[in-house]
Parts: structure tokens; sequence; C-alpha cells
């Protein structure tokens, strides 16, 4: 199975003239079901938006506004540390937010959520059915719409003044929709799109044959795009994907992010914090199933590791007894070629994923490299301006 998702995968990201010279001949011989296989998608995903739209199908709608952070494609956009920030930010500001994710694969994005935003007055609710579980939150907290908060809250959404949480009162004031670009069944203010800066939409095409889960015209829906990882490439192609995006919709808010790392916590003891030059002059073995490994290795690479290695997995990747072998091996190979001990750094998202697992590397030590979103200044856009654009549209659906 991982074998034909890392095949399918590669197909994904390869643009179509280079195919013949880059794939197997067994790839290649999948194409033509692929291709049908999104063919068939891409009939089927115009005519679900048109029942919404035509109110055949139920939508339903939350007594708080909705801010929803997607994507097109699938894969390492940043969704999840988007929504911490959103969340971070809307809690210090005293608007208590509720995040509502699905929880799939492991549900280690709600880990991750939950020991990040551990004693912030934010809630987490986690099911595939958000407006479920929505009603349970909002029954047993109670809702406060943010539009009544007047001016105050507004005012303190843009200081810098973080002292807000102690007027953070428990009732809910937002909603923040995990992954809810295809979510259409629930009503969103506001739809934030995440855009991976180093795979912006792989080969163009639907899945399966590409990577892309709906068009490129769903962009028409976006609010608000965030290319993720834009530090990670050229400003020539972060304007090439901006032109293409506005060629969809030319009035779309663009901003850049990038993940900014924090700090490691070791493995085995995740109250025990480490600076990130503690790893400067070590050899450094990268282990990600993630689906931006790339980046991953490249933030490892500047914190000055006499040399770091990598083993990639596909995206939510189930660590194995055979993976801990081959890892394991990796790992006495360096030490032997390099005559130092190497250490393991992994992301969180594949210690949540599977964090026992990661206890069999013994001897060797196994770092968790934490991060958060940050908005990168350009072209007159920064934080400061991406929060004012956010707070605009919920102000708007406060006035209907
Ligand atoms: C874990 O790390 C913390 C912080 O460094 C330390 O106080 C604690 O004793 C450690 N726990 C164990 C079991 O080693």
């Amino acid at each position: 199975m991982e074998k034909l998702r890392k095949m399918v995968n590669q197909i994904a990201y390869t643009p179509p003239q280079e195919r013949f010279y880059t794939l197997s001949a067994l790839q290649l011989s999948l194409i033509p079901l692929l291709s049908l296989a999104s063919t068939l998608y891409g009939f089927a995903l115009p005519l679900r938006h048109r029942l919404y739209q035509l109110g055949l199908l139920h939508t339903d709608r939350l007594p708080v506004p909705v801010i929803s952070v997607g994507n097109l494609t699938w894969g390492g956009n940043g969704k999840t540390p988007m929504v911490e920030f959103l969340a971070l930010w809307l809690a210090a500001a005293g608007i208590s937010p509720l995040i509502l994710t699905r929880g799939y694969g492991g549900a280690d994005e709600a880990k991750m959520l939950q020991r990040h935003l551990y004693g912030t007055p934010v809630k987490i609710g986690v099911g595939a059915n958000r407006a479920v579980t929505a009603a349970s939150f909002l029954k047993r907290y109670g809702h406060i719409s943010p539009c009544k908060h007047g001016n105050t809250d507004l005012g303190r959404l843009f200081s810098d003044n973080k002292k807000g949480n102690s007027s953070c009162c428990d009732q809910i004031g937002v909603a923040i929709l995990d992954d809810g670009m295809q979510h259409i069944s629930l009503w969103r203010d506001v739809e934030i799109v995440m855009v991976n800066a180093m795979i912006p939409w792989g080969n163009h095409q639907l899945i399966p044959l590409g990577p892309l889960r709906e068009p490129l015209t769903a962009l028409a829906r976006a609010d608000i795009v965030v290319i993720h990882h834009a530090n990670l490439i050229s400003e020539k192609d972060v304007e090439a994907i901006a032109s293409e995006m506005r060629t969809v919709k030319n009035s779309l808010p663009i901003f850049l992010s990038r993940l900014a790392p924090l700090y490691f916590l070791k493995a085995r003891n995740m109250s025990h914090k480490l600076a990130l030059m503690d790893i400067c002059s070590t050899l450094v073995l990268c282990v990600s199933a993630i689906g931006s490994a790339e980046s991953f290795v490249e933030t490892i690479k500047k914190l000055g590791p006499t040399y770091v290695d990598r083993l990639d997995f596909s995206d939510h990747h189930l660590f194995q007894a055979k993976d801990i072998d081959m890892i394991r091996m990796r790992l006495r190979n360096l030490q032997s070629d390099f005559a130092m001990k190497p250490i393991v750094v992994v992301t969180e998202k594949d210690y949540d994923r599977a964090p026992e697992v990661l206890t069999y590397l013994d001897p060797y030590e196994v770092l968790v490299l934490c991060s958060c979103l940050q908005i990168l200044p350009h072209k007159g856009s920064t934080e400061e301006t991406f929060k004012k654009c956010l707070w605009q549209h919920l102000e708007v659906s406060c006035k209907v």
C-alpha cells in the first residue's frame, strides 16, 4: 500500500512532459486509469457544490462566525499551524475560539493542537461531523457573538498587549474549521486557503491522477490565500504562484507565511526543552512522514549540524517494525562513517502519530522539532494587515 501510495504521489507531482523519462513502466500504465477516475471526480464535484447552492443539500449554520482553513491539494500546507495561529490570536483578544477538526490519521494534528494550546481558553472539538461536534461544545460552554463585544475587543485584536486571556470568557465566540474547504455542509464566514509554495499544484490534475482536490477555479470561493513555506522559494516563484491565482480571482488578498522553528523537545521526556542551537555541530538524521519533508530538512540544515541525512515516508505513514530496522541501520552506518553518534530529529506530527515507536531507537537520542506559523512581511502585507483583512470579513458577516 505504501509503495502504491508513493507511486501515485510521484505521478501527481510529475509534470506531464516529464512523465516518459521519470516514471516507471508500471506508473505509466496506471495513468489511463487514474485519468478516468480524475475525470469522473471532476464531474461529480461541481454537481455537489451546485446542490448546496440551490439549497437542495442542507447547510448547517453555527450561531458564531466560522473561519475555515482549507487547501486544494493534499499534504503539508500549514493548515494546522494556521489554525493554531488564529486560535492564539483570538484567545489573546478575549474571544474564546472553538477549533473543529476531523482528527484523521490517528488524530495526530489534534494532539499537537492540544499540547500547544494547553492552558489557553481554546477548545478543540474532534469529530468527522463538525456540526454535531460544534453543537455539543456550544451547548456545554454557551456562545457569545464577537460582534457584540463592540470596539473594545476590536482594539485588543490589533494591540500588542497580549495579557487579554484574563478576561476571556468560556463562552465560544468564533469557530475555526480545520480542513474546511471541502466540508461545504457547514456555513463559513471566511474561507482561508493554504497553498504549499514548494509544490503548489503538482501536475495540475484532480485526484487521483494529480494532487488537486478541486480545480484551481475553486479559489474563487476563497477570501484569503496564504502561500505557506514562501521563505523556501524564490521571489520569482512566489510571484508566479500569486499571478496564477489572480487569474482565477483578481481581488484575492494573498499573504505569505513560513513555519518558524521554536525549540526541540526530547521524545523520551516531552517536558525537556532544548534550544534550536543545541543541534549545531551534531550529526542529524531527519525522519519524517509529512507532506513537506523538504522544508523540514531545509529548516534543520539551517540550524548548523555537521551533516544532515534524511529518511522520508509518505504523508500519514504509520511506522512499523521494518521501518525502525531501516532507521537503525541508517543510524549505524552514519555512526561508522562519521565516527560520531547521530541524533534523530522528527516533526511533532510524526511524534504524535507514533510516540511509542520512537522509543525503540535507543540508544540514539530522538528530538522533536516544535514550530509555529509566522506571517512574512511582503509588499505591504504583514501580520497586522492579515489580521485586519480577516477581521473585516468577520465584521461584514456580523452586519448581515
Ligand atoms: C523531564 O525533563 C524535566 C525538565 O528538564 C525534568 O525536570 C524531569 O525530571 C525529566 N523527567 C524525567 C523522567 O527524566
